[in-house]
Formats: structure tokens, sequence, C-alpha cells
């Protein structure tokens, strides 16, 4: 594997009475996609939060870039976070604020960083031509469909060109047509722009995607991955989590060979 962006080691977290993670460990190498698959409640969001800095392990070791991150400052955790791209549960688009000042939210607050005002529209426009809404700069988000909001907040977490982009459920609630244009954009943003993805999904398709398809530039579509051609096949593994333990951790053939009753559930039926 490349030299991992993230690693969980022995990863536990408990509020209150609840175990969210518990002795959680796993590596995603640069440009690679994990798929984080389980039912409601399992832990999926917690592990992405955790991965980022906006939460804290109870136990255990996280190293984002290769730098412990679990008991970093706060201040400490901006330049990691800057590299980070997040696509919250529901888009968590800020409803009061227009598109273009979403998607430039995290470029004007970051600790010293912010670029002139300038460059933070240029940069906005881009993100939002690469989602294909650069007409809807000026709209507000109510004034969007479900799967336009989703492509803003794709947009805003793309806007500073991270290294690793966490989508949480980013195709749920979307009819089949939509949920497919998502995911265009997620094979898009991995392989234009060699971002690392965690994909957080119910959608068993939208694993099966991103292991065995790839972005088509000249078409904007997606189409098969070479499996020995001339582009190599995208390493995408999965995760399965129940009630915060990893009960899966291994590739598409791996997961569909599993016997466990639970693990089989997000088994591809293809
Ligand atoms: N800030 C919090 N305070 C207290 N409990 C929390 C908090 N965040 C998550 N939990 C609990 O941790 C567990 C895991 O939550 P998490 O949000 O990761 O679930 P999930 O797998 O993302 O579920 P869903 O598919 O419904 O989004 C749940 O029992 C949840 O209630
Ligand atoms: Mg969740």
């Amino acid at each position: 594997m490349a030299a991992p962006v993230l690693e969980f080691s022995r990863v536990t977290l408990i509020f209150d009475d609840v175990v969210a993670l518990e002795n959680v460990s796993f590596r995603v190498g640069a440009g690679s996609s994990l798929v984080i698959l389980g039912v409601a409640a399992s832990g999926k969001s917690v592990l992405l939060k955790l991965s980022m800095g906006l939460l804290r392990p109870d136990a255990g070791q996280i190293y984002l870039f290769g730098e412990k991150i679990d008991d970093l400052p706060e201040q400490d955790l901006f330049v990691f976070r800057r590299q980070v791209g997040m696509v919250f549960q529901e888009s968590a688009l800020f409803d009061s604020l227009t598109v273009e000042e979403n998607v430039a939210y995290p470029l004007v607050n970051q600790e010293g960083h912010a670029p002139p005002p300038d460059q933070v529209e240029a940069r906005v426009r881009q993100a939002l031509s690469f989602v294909e809404l650069e007409q809807a700069i000026d709209k507000l988000p109510s004034e969007l469909s479900g799967g336009m909001r989703r492509r803003v907040a794709i947009a805003r977490a793309l806007v500073n060109d991270p290294r690793l982009v966490l989508y949480d459920s980013p195709t749920a609630g979307l009819d089949p047509i939509t949920a497919h244009t998502i995911m265009t954009l997620v094979l898009k943003a991995r392989d234009t722009a060699n971002v690392t993805s965690l994909l957080v999904t119910h959608r068993l398709q939208n694993g099966h995607l991103l292991a065995n398809f790839r972005y088509d530039a000249a078409s904007g579509t997606l189409v098969p991955a070479a499996h020995n051609g001339a582009s190599r096949r995208t390493e995408t593994r999965f995760l399965v989590l129940h009630k915060g333990k990893l009960m899966f951790d291994g590739d598409q053939e791996e997961l569909n060979r599993q016997t466990d009753p639970y693990v089989r559930k997000f088994a591809m039926r293809l």
C-alpha cells in the first residue's frame, strides 16, 4: 500500500453509555478509496468526524498524513483540516448563505490563511464548475433540488484542493439517476485530482462503482476500469461496522465471500 493518508490504531470512542467505536484499526493509502458500510448508529459518521479531528478518541491513535492528530491542540488541527474536505450527512449547507458563500466558507474561515477576495471568487467558481453548477452561484440552498444541494456540498468540500475527502452518505434519499451523478463527481475527484476518498453509503452500487469504474474525462461519464489495460484498477477497500465494531476490512471479492449474516447484507448481489 502507498504511504497511508489515514490510519486508525485501536480507536475507541464512548459517549456516556454508547460505545460509538470500539478498538477500530484500518489504513487508507494515498489515492485509494474506502467504502464504509453499516446499519444506522453503527459508528460511520463518528469514524469520519474522528478522521479530521472533529471528535477525539477515548483510546487509540489516529494518524492523518503520517502525523498523530488525536491529541493535538485545536489550533494545530487547522493545518490538517485544510487538506481534508467533508461532505456532511444531509449536505449541512448554511440556509441563510448563498451557494457562493457556502462554497467560500472553508476558504475564508481558515485561521490566517484566507486567500484575497478575488482569489476566493475564482476558486469558488472553479469548484462550482467542477460540479457543473456555476449557474446556481447566487441562489440560496432552499432554491435548489436535493441533488443540487449535494453538488454544492461537494464543491464546498473540494474548494481547498484537499488530499482527502470524506463523504457522509452523499447519495442518501436521491433517485438512482441523481445518485449516479453524485457518484460520477466522487470518481471524478478521485481520478482527476488524485483525491483519497472515504465514502459512507447504504447503497451497495456505490461501492461497486468505486471499485470497478473510473471517470472518463472525454465523455464525462463513468466507464469500466480496465483490469490489465492502460488504466490501473483502482484500489477500493470496504469496512463493515456494527455497533462500533469493525466486522470486516477487505476488498470487494473478499466481501462477497463472507459468510457472516450481518456482513453478507453488504455484499454485492450482482
Ligand atoms: N455527539 C454525540 N453525542 C452522543 N452520542 C453520539 C454522538 N454522536 C454519535 N453518537 C452515538 O454514537 C453512535 C454512532 O453514531 P453515528 O452517527 O456514527 O452513526 P451512523 O453509523 O453514522 O448512523 P446513520 O447511518 O444513522 O447516519 C450512535 O449510537 C449515536 O447515537
Ligand atoms: Mg451517520
